[in-house]
C-alpha cells in the first residue's frame, strides 16, 4: 500500500467517526421526540453505519496484516452488543435520551482511544506518514 492510500484510510476512519457522532445525535433527538418510527429509523441508520465502519476497519487491518486484528474485531462485536442493549433497554423512555446517547458515545470513545488510535499510529509508522 502506498503512503497516500494509507493517509486516505486514516482520513476515512476519522471522517466516519464524525458521521457516527452525528448519527448518535439524530438518535438522541428521535428518542427524545418519542416517536417509535423515528427511533426505529435512527436506530437502524446508526447500526448499519456502525457495522459498515467496523467492516471497513476489519478489511483494512487484514489488508495490512495488522498484528492486533482479532482483538480489535472482537471489541467491535462487543461494542455492537453493548450499544444494542443500552438502546433497546430504554429507547422508549424519552427522558433518558441524553443519558443513553452519552453512554454510547462513552463506549465508542473508549474504543477509539484504546483500539482505533493505536491502529492509526501503526499505519502512520508502517507507511511513513
Ligand atoms: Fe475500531
Ligand atoms: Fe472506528
Amino acid at each position: 500500500m502506498k503512503s497516500h492510500m494509507a493517509r486516505e484510510d486514516i482520513n476515512r476512519i476519522m471522517v466516519e467517526h464524525g458521521e457516527i457522532s452525528i448519527l448518535i445525535e439524530q438518535l438522541r433527538l428521535a428518542i427524545k421526540g418519542g416517536t417509535r418510527e423515528a427511533v426505529e429509523r435512527e436506530r437502524t441508520a446508526f447500526f448499519s453505519f456502525l457495522e459498515e465502519h467496523f467492516n471497513y476497519e476489519k478489511g483494512l487491518m487484514e489488508f495490512i496484516n495488522y498484528p492486533h486484528v482479532s482483538v480489535h474485531i472482537s471489541e467491535h462485536t462487543k461494542l455492537i452488543e453493548i450499544c444494542q442493549s443500552v438502546i433497546d433497554g430504554s429507547c422508549s423512555n424519552a427522558a433518558l435520551a441524553s443519558s443513553i446517547c452519552k453512554q454510547i458515545t462513552g463506549y465508542l470513545n473508549t474504543h477509539t482511544d484504546s483500539f482505533d488510535f493505536p491502529l492509526m499510529h501503526y499505519i502512520r509508522q508502517k507507511f511513513f506518514i
